[in-house]
């Protein structure tokens, strides 16, 4: 049955107008409604920030020990609903079963690493030039962030905002993708349940023109002063403009184009399931997802081999079953899909399946588990041959689709792989030390593997990427720190009289002149 969901501000049900109601369906059965969301307009977007900035001195007052225990709460909800809501992430997103339980595992693991941050939020204290004064540097809360967040990723990539901000004293206004409704629902509701006063987690389904809107509205009336954004580059680049005129700086976690490169000493089975795995896992739908295997000329064709005879193989269906990916996220991204598709030219060898498109009944995959007109099924497809001017080999293509392209020399392996101008996540099957050190020097990704594949990092390592992938911000681990809170720095003069820095300063002698005898 549908579950019927509205915007929660300051702990009750939104009151304003309601801008539409758009339905969650589950991708891979589209007949089961997941759920039935109350969209909300820009005022209530922003009323939600003009809430979260009220909630937020007292908030900060909390000792920060005292919301340390709070992330620690929310971590142990969180796991003793971990099936439970990992369930709703295959039922809404269609991600496998196994993955959608890593995904809740990710919010377990990042509640593990903030919850001693309470108790740390280390300040320094630091030596004066001057005799009877100390200098010392505190963190302090931001103030109020709203958080806006994609669907593929549904509940991890939103801990990683709202853990960090809510341990540093932060107040937050989360935005998440509405086709994702019921999962987000899920996460504030286990948020909730640690306890937090009203206001402080606040949650808001709004399309994209309410939520720029509601941004906008809030960032002019000084209610809101972080943005935490992940989707796509486009959206991303707007956003970064609209708090630059704020003066800004928002945490952005946008597109990627990740290459993959195999040397000719690499092990090529690891690499075939690397590529296996970060090409076609979640459809191709991370962020982090393989976009292009740049492949020694030398092992090209023993490669290609490999890697379409395991794609074949994979099993495509049911994400309640066992199978390496299920359905698109939304019919967005089927639409999407769609146009990626229509990238590929004639110069592209296509293999990976029986046909390229949707899987239906007419167009069939062999081994499809379960029923593919159910859903929105998509046929892997790897693209060989893709040059270095085509659009596959320069844009993002999200979804289940890997170029394929040689190289010949190291360095043009490393000019291949920046070329399309992201720099998220970047990944080198090699055994050749150099190799990885001069790729990792030479790579502009924010994340270098060394024979793993380029999607799956850990929780605790900064996640961000440069270039069209990012402004430069990092989340999870201590990195986080640097968005959700600002360096105050303090000076205490007890001397009893005015000391003036840079002028006031003892001077000891020295002779530079001073010379050793030969
Ligand atoms: C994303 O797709 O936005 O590294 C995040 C990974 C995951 C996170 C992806 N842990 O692939």
């Amino acid at each position: 049955m549908a579950r019927s969901i509205v915007s929660i501000i300051n702990g009750r049900p939104a009151e304003g107008p309601a801008a539409g109601v758009v339905d969650s369906p589950n991708p891979s059965r589209l007949t089961d409604v997941v759920a039935e969301v109350t969209l909300a307009d820009a005022g209530t977007f922003a009323a939600a920030c003009a809430a979260a900035k009220r909630a937020q001195p007292l908030w900060a007052d909390i000792p920060a020990p005292v919301r340390g225990r709070t992330v620690a709460a929310i971590g142990r909800i969180v796991e003793a609903n971990k099936e439970a809501l990992a369930r709703l992430v295959t039922r809404e997103l269609g991600k496998p079963y196994p993955e959608a339980l890593g995904e809740v595992q990710e919010i377990i693991d990042t509640c593990d690493f903030f919850l001693g941050e309470g108790r740390r939020l280390y300040g320094q204290t630091v030596p004066s030039e001057m005799p009877d004064k100390q200098l010392f540097t505190f963190r302090v809360p931001v103030g109020t962030a709203a958080v806006v967040t994609a669907g593929n990723f549904p509940v991890a990539v939103p801990s990683w905002y709202v853990i960090p901000a809510l341990v540093t004293g932060n107040t937050v206004v989360w935005k998440p993708a509405e086709y994702a409704a019921a999962s987000a629902m899920a996460l504030f509701e286990l948020i909730q349940a640690a306890g937090l006063p009203d206001g402080v987690m606040n949650i808001v389904f709004a399309d994209g023109p309410a939520t720029f809107g509601g941004l906008e509205q809030a960032l002019r009336a000084g209610t809101l002063d972080k943005i935490g954004f992940t989707g796509s580059t486009a959206v991303g680049a707007r956003i970064g403009e609209l708090a630059g005129r704020h003066l800004q700086s928002p945490c952005l976690e946008l597109g990627g184009k990740n290459p993959m490169v195999v040397t000719p000493d690499a092990d090529l089975e690891l690499a075939v399931e690397g590529a296996l795995f970060s090409g076609f896992g979640t459809a191709g739908q991370r962020c982090t997802s393989l976009g292009t295997v740049i492949v020694h000329e030398s092992v090209h064709d023993e490669f290609l081999a490999q890697f379409a005879a395991a794609v074949s193989a994979a099993a495509v269906g049911d994400p309640a079953q066992d199978v390496l990916y299920g359905p698109m996220l939304d019919q967005k991204f089927a639409d999407r899909f769609e146009e990626y598709l229509g990238w590929i030219q004639p110069h592209h060898k296509v293999l990976g399946s029986s046909a390229v498109g949707r899987i239906t009944g007419a167009s069939p995959r062999a081994g499809f588990v379960g029923d593919p007109e159910a859903g929105i099924f998509y046929h892997p497809t790897i693209a060989d041959g893709v040059q270095p001017d085509d659009d596959l080999f320069r844009q993002e293509t999200f979804g289940p689709i890997v170029s394929v392209t040689t190289y010949t020399g190291f360095d043009e392996a490393i000019t291949l792989a920046n070329a399309p101008g992201y720099g998220l996540s970047a990944s080198i099957y090699t055994n050749n030390p150099r190799e990885v050190f001069g790729f990792r020097r030479g790579i502009s990704a924010g994340m270098v593997s060394v024979n793993n594949s380029t999607s799956g990092a850990e929780a605790h390592l900064p996640f961000g990427g440069n270039g069209k992938s990012g402004n430069g911000s990092r989340q999870s681990g201590v990195w986080v720190l640097d968005q959700f809170t600002r360096w105050q720095s303090m000076n205490w003069d007890y001397s009893g009289r005015l000391q003036k820095a840079q002028m006031d300063v003892a001077e000891i002698t020295a002779d530079l002149d001073f010379r050793l005898e030969d």
